[in-house]
């Protein structure tokens, strides 16, 4: 028999430092959570959602599934958003994708993965929706931060589109929706300026957040130079729009 006395032990710890700092910060935090922030983020371990924001238990409500996917049929991410906007009243959900996710990768390989493919398939339609814009960078590194961003405007738009956010919007509730990319070679998130604060604005803010990655492909095609970094890339382009 295996036990994890490592991590119990480390546990034991964490709590006890907790306990040093605040010691009514467990007792008051059983009693309720009252989040803002509801994160849907990648399952990739190297996205841990409340040490990115750096914030305590009871601060973000989250929801992590492979390449952070908001699909209409998912029961479990519509009841994660349901309790959040609905019980929780949260103000604010994040869509983070993050640079080189594996399962966008993997979504436009052509070797089969398995039933994992089904799931991924939601990436190749993304994939395809946007593959004339896609095709400006045949360098595949770029190809795939560039699909990650779509992917995160994509999903963003479905958190939108669902039900439990228009209803919310409909009774006037205060709720953005936000898309969020995070590099994970810096530990910095690269906010695609996709912000959504009632039905109006989603196709303003997409036609927005897709026009600021064509303006990009401008700027690849104008440069030399086609190794440019992300953050170099939208740093140039926020200060075009901005
Ligand atoms: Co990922």
């Amino acid at each position: 028999m295996k036990r994890l006395t490592e991590l119990l032990d480390s546990n034991r710890q964490w709590a006890e430092k907790i306990n040093k700092e605040d010691p009514l910060f467990f007792e008051t935090l059983a009693q309720q959570q009252a989040p803002e922030y509801l994160w849907i983020g990648c399952s990739d371990s190297r996205v841990p959602a409340n040490e990115i924001v750096d914030m305590l238990p009871g601060e973000l409500f989250v929801h992590r599934n492979v390449s952070n996917l908001v699909v209409h049929t998912d029961m479990n991410c519509m009841s994660v958003i349901q309790y959040a906007v609905e019980v929780l009243k949260v103000k604010h959900i994040m869509v983070v994708g993050h640079y080189g996710c594996g399962g966008v990768k993997a979504a436009i390989e052509t070797e089969p993965h398995g039933m994992i493919d089904n799931w991924l398939r939601n990436i190749r339609n993304v994939y395809k929706k946007h593959r004339d814009l896609l095709s400006a960078w045949d360098n595949s590194h770029q190809q795939l931060d560039r699909l990650c961003e779509l992917n995160v405007i994509e999903q963003a738009c479905n958190v939108c589109d669902t039900t439990i956010v228009q209803q919310a919007w409909a009774a006037e509730q205060d709720l953005t929706v936000h898309g969020w990319i995070y590099g994970l070679n810096d530990g910095l998130v690269n906010d695609l300026e996709f912000n959504a604060s009632a039905a109006e604005e989603v196709d303003e803010q997409y036609g927005l957040a897709i026009s600021k990655i064509e303006k990009l492909r401008e700027l690849v095609q104008a440069s030399e130079k086609d190794n440019q970094n992300a953050r170099t890339l939208w740093d140039k382009v926020r200060s075009i729009f901005n």
